[in-house]
C-alpha cells in the first residue's frame, strides 16, 4: 500500500502500520490536521518516522493528499476516521510514539460540551495507545477548552508535563498552523501543552473490537416473502454497549430477497448497512449481512442478524433454525422480550 490516502475498509483491525508505510518506524499522529501545513511540516522535519494524519473532514484529506505529494513526501499517510476509533480500533496499545493535536473544535456552546475531544476518558483511552515515553502535544486558543484541558491532565495519572509548568502560551519554534494564526490575529492567547506518557499503567478498558466470520442463520418458516415483508415494523434491540436499529425494508431486485437498513452502534465502531433475508427454496430462508459499503462483521452485526433471526420464528410457530454461524445464547432471547 503506497498511496498517501489510506482506505479504512482496507485496514485489517488493528492496522499493520508497517505494511501501511513500507517500513517499520516510529508511528506520529496528529489529529485533525486541517490544512496539513503542520502535518506537511512534521513530515518534513522527521524523515526517519511514519507520520499519520487523522481528519473527518473530506475536503481537509483531499487537500492534504495534493501537498503531500507536491512536497514528494513518502512518509505521510492521511486517514478519514474519528479520532477515537484510529486509535481504539486501529492502534495496539503502545504502539504511537507521538500525538498532535492543534486547535481541536472547542464546541462552546453548553449543550455541545459533551463533542469536545478532550476528556479525561480520551486521555485514558490515549494513554493506553502512547508507548512508554511519548509525547502528547496539545494546543489551543480558547480559554474555556484550555481550562477543560488542564483540569483533565492534572487529573489523569498517566502523563507529566514536559515544561516546568502545566502549559505555555507561546511556542515560536513550531510552525503556525492556520486556526493558530486566526486565534493570535483575533486577539487570544494560545495554550501549549507538551506532556510525555509517564510509567503509570492504564488499565486497557478500550479493547480492539473482533471481527467474526460472516454470520449467517439458515431457517424455515412456511411464510413468503410477501408475508414476511406484510409483517414488518422498524425495530431495536440492544445488548450490553451495542445497539442496533432496523430500519426501512426494502423488495430486493429480482424479488427473492429481502434488504433491511440497519444502523449498529458499537462505541467506537458505527455501522450504517444492509441485512438480507433470501429465499433458498420455498420456505428455507437465509439471513445474512450484505456485502454493500464493506461491512464489517462485528459482535453488533452478529446481535442484528440474530434478532431477525429471531423476530422471524415469532411470526409462525413452525418457524424454526437450521443452521447457523452465531453464539447459541443469541438466539435464545425472546424477540418480544429483548430490549
Ligand atoms: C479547528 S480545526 C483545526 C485544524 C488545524 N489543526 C489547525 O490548527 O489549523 C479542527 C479540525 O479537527 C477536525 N476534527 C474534529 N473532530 C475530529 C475527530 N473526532 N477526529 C479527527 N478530526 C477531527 C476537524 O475536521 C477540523 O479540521
Amino acid at each position: 500500500m503506497s498511496s498517501t490516502l489510506l482506505h479504512n475498509h482496507l485496514l485489517s483491525w488493528p492496522a499493520d502500520w508497517t505494511a501501511v508505510f513500507n517500513r517499520d518506524a516510529p508511528l506520529l499522529i496528529e489529529i485533525g490536521f486541517g490544512g496539513a501545513h503542520f502535518l506537511v511540516d512534521l513530515a518534513q522535519r522527521r524523515p526517519s518516522a511514519n507520520v499519520l494524519g487523522v481528519e473527518i473532514s473530506l475536503p481537509a484529506l483531499d487537500k492534504a493528499q495534493r501537498k503531500v505529494q507536491t512536497a514528494a513526501l513518502t512518509n505521510v499517510r492521511v486517514l478519514q476516521s474519528d479520532a477515537r476509533y484510529l486509535l481504539q480500533v486501529l492502534c495496539t496499545p503502545e504502539s504511537i510514539a507521538e500525538v498532535t493535536i492543534n486547535f481541536p473544535d472547542p464546541w462552546p456552546k453548553a449543550r455541545q460540551l459533551h463533542r469536545r475531544l478532550i476528556d479525561v476518558d480520551f486521555l485514558h483511552l490515549l494513554a493506553t495507545r502512547l508507548e512508554p515515553g511519548g509525547l502528547l502535544d496539545i494546543a489551543t486558543d480558547h480559554a474555556d477548552y484550555a481550562l477543560a484541558i488542564t483540569e483533565a491532565l492534572e487529573a489523569t495519572p498517566y502523563f507529566n508535563s514536559r515544561l516546568a509548568t502545566t502549559f505555555v502560551t507561546e511556542d515560536l519554534a513550531r510552525l503556525r498552523t492556520k486556526y493558530e494564526q486566526i486565534g493570535l490575529e483575533e486577539g487570544r492567547t494560545c495554550h501549549y501543552y507538551k506532556w510525555v506518557r509517564n510509567k503509570t499503567a492504564a488499565p486497557q478498558d478500550f479493547p480492539t473490537p473482533k471481527e467474526f466470520p460472516m454470520p449467517h442463520v439458515v431457517l424455515h418458516t412456511p411464510m413468503d416473502l410477501d408475508a414476511i415483508q406484510a409483517r414488518y415494523g422498524r425495530m431495536q434491540t440492544s445488548d450490553h454497549d451495542r445497539h442496533v436499529s432496523f430500519m426501512e425494508l426494502f423488495r430486493a431486485h429480482g424479488g427473492e430477497a429481502l434488504f433491511v437498513e440497519a444502523y449498529i452502534n458499537e462505541e467506537p465502531v458505527a455501522q450504517r448497512l444492509g441485512l438480507v433475508i433470501r429465499q433458498r427454496e420455498p420456505g428455507n430462508y437465509v439471513i445474512s449481512l450484505h456485502d454493500l459499503g464493506f461491512p464489517r462483521a462485528t459482535a453488533g452485526v452478529q446481535l442484528a442478524i440474530a434478532h431477525l433471526a429471531r423476530w422471524l420464528l415469532s411470526l409462525h410457530d413452525e418457524a424454526k433454525i437450521l443452521h447457523h454461524n452465531l453464539p447459541g445464547e443469541m438466539l435464545e432471547v425472546d424477540v418480544n422480550h429483548a430490549a
